[in-house]
């Protein structure tokens, strides 16, 4: 295993780590305004990763028009990795935890909007795995798709985000 490899998995683990640790304690704890902290803590979350969904595609049009192996092309492999690692993958993880466990703490399990809303956010997960995948593609310089291609791509997160939220605050149904 190659050194940095090594450190990110020490690093990943005791992440987590932290965060169960957390998760357990305040579970444990439970003081009475927990529910609106979720909540804060969920928005916040999924802000990051939207910006993140909303931003690599952007990226992904600029890489195509830059040559394979060029000074420009490396920067933007550096940027893609970094903002998926750094920020997306957390973002996701977090958006998740913290919007499940407002599902069991407030019972909304038996609530149309959200059977609704979570149909669109899996798919928006899904997005999120291709968007993995396209990173990998680039970093290898094997992408085979357009600008255009990604111009598209880039409008769904969008769409997905609006639906979402009006799902989730209007609650029509
Ligand atoms: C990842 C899975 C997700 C789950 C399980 C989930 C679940 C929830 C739940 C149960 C609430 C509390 C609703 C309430 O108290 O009225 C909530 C709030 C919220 N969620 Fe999510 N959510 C997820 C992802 C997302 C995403 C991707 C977005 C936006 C793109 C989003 C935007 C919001 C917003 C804006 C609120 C605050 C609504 C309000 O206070 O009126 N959520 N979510």
């Amino acid at each position: 295993m190659a050194p940095d490899t090594g450190h990110r998995w020490v690093g990943a683990v005791g992440g987590a780590a932290v965060a169960v640790a957390l998760a357990t304690g305040l579970a444990i704890w439970h003081p009475s305004n927990l529910y609106p902290w979720l909540k804060a803590f969920h928005v916040i979350a999924v802000i990051a990763w939207m910006a993140g969904m909303l931003y690599l595609p952007r990226l992904f049009v600029y890489h195509c028009e830059a040559e394979p192996g060029s000074r420009q092309s490396e920067t933007f492999k550096v940027m893609e990795r970094r903002l998926r690692r750094a920020i997306v993958n957390h973002a996701m993880v977090a958006s998740w935890a913290l919007g499940l466990w407002m599902v069991y703490d407030g019972s909304w399990i038996s609530a149309h909007w959200l059977h609704a809303k979570l149909l669109l956010v899996v798919a928006l997960s899904g997005i999120h795995g291709m968007l993995a995948r396209w990173t990998a593609d680039f970093a290898a310089d094997r992408n085979r798709h357009t600008g255009r291609f990604f111009r598209i791509i880039n409008e769904i997160p969008a769409v997905l985000m609006i639906g979402i939220v009006i799902l989730v605050v209007i609650k029509p149904f």
